[in-house]
């Protein structure tokens, strides 16, 4: 029975690529190219600089590496403003029921994110407060799928790899868990997330049963 859960943010906890999609599109169209949500599939999971190089390489624009700087912090500046005006209404269905009857249960909570946005968010649904730990794009040197992210997460709660399980609906983040020696829920179908231990289509599906109980 694990004794900790890491949980990503975006995708997992909050649908917060479409705020992602708004922004890199509004720097693609800046550049005067055109960015479909189709070439947003490619970014989620992926960190701010990587998307970034992706966008760019779409555009086919080659650029400088200051100029690259300042369209990232033109991009995570649009980007901070959509959010902000997000509401705790947002929360994915059953994201927030799950993770409390975890707690109930006396597992111990983590969040395991790319983003350096993650306390802001958090902090916009009021759901601090759930989480034992947070790790997030802040404070990890290495991107998904190194295992970075989740090997520190498990030690923040003083607890073995192998005692985790991981929530995440990016292909990366998967890598990642299994790189960790952790299984690794997906949030998606079997064609998304091919190496998944476990497929669900959000956690909602898991209020009222654990997943952690019944392996
Ligand atoms: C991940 C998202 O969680 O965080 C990516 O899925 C995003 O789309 C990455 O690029 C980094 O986020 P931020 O907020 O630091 O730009
Ligand atoms: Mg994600």
């Amino acid at each position: 029975r694990a004794r900790g859960a890491l949980f990503d943010l975006d995708g997992v906890i909050v649908d917060t690529a479409k705020y992602h999609y708004l922004a890199w599109k509004r720097l693609a169209n800046e550049l005067r190219f055109d960015f479909t949500e189709a070439d947003n599939e490619r970014l989620k999971g992926v960190s701010r600089m990587r998307s970034l190089d992706i966008l760019l390489e779409l555009g086919k624009f080659d650029i400088g590496e200051a100029l690259r700087e300042r369209m990232s912090i033109l991009k995570d500046n649009w980007y901070v403003e959509y959010i902000s005006h997000m509401t705790q209404d947002e929360i994915l269905p059953g994201a927030r029921e799950y993770i409390q009857s975890l707690r109930e249960q006396g597992v111990r909570i983590a969040l395991g994110s790319a983003s350096r946005n993650a306390p802001l968010i958090l902090d916009k649904l009021h759901i601090t407060d759930l989480f034992d730990a947070v790790i997030d794009g802040n404070s990890v040197t290495n991107a998904k799928p190194d295992p970075e992210v989740f090997l520190r997460g498990a030690k923040s709660l003083g607890l073995q790899p192998g005692e985790c399980v991981v929530y995440e609906d990016a292909e990366a983040g998967v890598e990642a868990a299994h790189r960790a020696g952790m299984k690794a829920v997906g949030i998606g179908t079997s064609q998304t997330l091919p190496e998944a231990d476990y497929i669900i289509s959000g956690l909602h599906e898991l209020v009222g049963k654990s997943v952690l109980q019944e392996r």
